[in-house]
């Protein structure tokens, strides 16, 4: 798939990709700059991509093959209902609000929905405006507030949205 981007310093097309062995170690230095005690280390990266019901996906830079951005998102069946959380979601600052991060998490639904998920569920830093703008802008909803979520002082929010019926604005 190609994207058109809106900035002239990014590149022009970018290729999605299922992610590769190869990959783990970029993501997991992008997972330490983004979310520094809280990211996914190396062992959790390789975890995810070869689950079954997970799926870690990279969009890449068509020119130069470097790492634009990522999603990994993992089924969660327990309990009867079947989630779709989104463990961890990132684009590149250099390739921000190109719609990079929405392409992402649009993929990542589409392989929610072919294994079944009915809901899908992402826990977000309260400060984290843009992922929140992001999470909105595709049809999630606040559904509770995580006091201390990630250490004392550091909340989050649970968002999620049903994946029944389609997105009337997100169109996810
Ligand atoms: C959050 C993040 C993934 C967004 O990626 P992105 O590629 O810039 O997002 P998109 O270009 O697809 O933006 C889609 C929508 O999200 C919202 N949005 C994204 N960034 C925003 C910002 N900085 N301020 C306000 N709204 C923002 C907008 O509604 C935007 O639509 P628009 O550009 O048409 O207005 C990116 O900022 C990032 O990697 N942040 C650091 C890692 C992180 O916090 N990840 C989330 C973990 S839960």
């Amino acid at each position: 798939m190609q994207i058109m981007t809106t900035r002239p310093d990014v590149a022009q097309c970018v290729r999605f990709e299922v992610a590769k062995s190869s990959d783990d170690s970029a993501i997991a230095a992008l997972e330490g700059r983004f979310f520094g005690d809280v990211a996914l280390g190396l062992g959790e990266v390789a975890y995810y991509r070869r689950r079954d019901q997970a799926l870690v996906l990279i969009a890449r830079d068509d020119d130069d093959n470097s790492l634009l951005g990522y999603v990994v998102a993992s089924l969660d069946s327990r309990g009867g209902g079947a989630a779709l959380w989104i463990v961890t979601l990132a684009v590149q600052p250099r390739a921000r609000r190109c719609g990079l991060g929405r392409t992402l998490l649009r993929r990542a639904t589409a392989f929610g929905r072919k294994l079944g998920a009915n809901v899908i569920k992402v826990q977000v830093n309260v400060r984290n405006q843009p992922a929140r703008r992001l999470y909105e802008s595709c049809g999630l909803t606040t559904t509770r507030r995580l006091p201390n979520y990630y250490a004392p002082g550091r909340h989050a929010y649970l968002m999620e949205r049903p994946l029944r019926a389609p997105s009337q604005r997100g169109e996810l």
